[in-house]
């Protein structure tokens, strides 16, 4: 299993990471177009693999598309992250370029690849890569909702007073802080929905510590949150690699699932060998169906900043 990761900035080189640690890939090549950045930072993650226990083999390559040929996963991190203050909307004028050009050499070096999508703003880079690249839908994914939705679970655990482990929930729609949709309704300790634990106004307040999960960190950390983004997208990168038939919110195309059409938004999905195997359509209530198509609405109006 041979995976890409394009820019070796903070997330792409903790996705790396995370991708040997669990050791499911023979292969990582890391590329950025700062020399010698991508070929420092990987062979100083090859000298972890014995303190790690891994056996993945990490190549950097700098701005070389050839190294990258056969990939079967790709993971598109490069572009500008963003500062405190701004929106993720505010980098399509810069990221744009660079997702077009990236996604159009990864096809070229790679025609089976599967890319998953990760610069931002994400769900309008995601439907830029369908525009570019002609892929059928299941190989192109926006990751945006299993790192929403980790953020999610750390705020119900905060809430709860709970190990992370016991809670579960999924954050649906676009990845930017006013159209995230947190399932608050579905989310559960133990199997039990949460609302019998905590009351309506906590719960309302974990939905908004959510919606601005990235947010907050870039104003603590100067610039976009890491950690979180490189391992949500190498569980993508696993799920896929393995063929797990796992279940997570993903940013894909969407052609009247939901009653929308026509973008990429964040929407449950079953990841397998084949990348987008299925969209799972769950019953929404009404209140989280117009929260759904108010967010639509939003990406919407970001994807037609490509055009202008
Ligand atoms: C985040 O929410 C970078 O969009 C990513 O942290």
């Amino acid at each position: 299993m041979k995976v890409t990761v394009v820019g070796a900035g903070a997330v792409g080189a903790s996705c790396a990471e995370y991708i040997a640690i669990k050791n499911f890939a023979s292969e990582v090549v890391l590329l950025d177009i700062k020399e010698g950045y991508a070929e420092g930072k990987a062979m100083d993650l090859m000298q972890t693999a014995s303190l790690n226990g891994f056996d993945t083999k990490i190549t950097g390559s700098t701005n070389d598309y050839s190294k990258t040929a056969g990939s079967d996963i790709a993971v598109i991190t490069s572009g500008i992250p963003r500062k405190p203050g701004m929106t993720r909307e505010e980098l399509i004028g810069i990221n744009a370029g660079i997702v077009k050009a990236v996604s159009t050499s990864l096809v070229e070096h790679s025609p089976n690849v599967i890319l998953i999508v990760v610069s931002n703003p994400m769900d309008t880079m995601t439907y830029l890569a369908h525009k570019v690249t002609g892929l059928p839908k299941n190989r192109i994914i926006g990751m945006g909702g299993a790192l929403d939705s980790a953020r999610f679970k750390y705020r119900l655990a905060e809430a709860l007073g709970a190990p992370i482990s016991d809670v579960d929930g999924m954050v649906i729609g676009g990845h930017s802080d006013k159209g995230m949709v947190p399932l608050t309704r579905l989310a559960t300790r133990n199997s039990v929905p949460v609302s019998e634990y905590i009351s309506e106004g906590r719960l309302q307040q974990v939905l908004e510590d959510t919606k601005v999960g990235g947010a907050t960190l870039t104003k603590l950390l100067g610039t976009s949150a890491w950690y979180a983004p490189g391992a949500a997208v190498s569980g993508l990168v696993q799920a896929i690699a393995c063929d797990q038939k796992k279940i997570f919110p993903c940013s894909t195309l969407l052609d009247g699932e939901y009653g929308l059409s026509g973008l990429c938004i964040g929407v449950p999905v079953v990841l397998g060998r084949n990348g987008i195997e299925k969209i799972v359509e769950i019953n929404l209530s009404d209140a989280e169906k117009a929260h759904l198509e108010e967010s639509a609405a939003g990406v919407k109006k970001t994807n037609a900043l490509l055009d202008a």
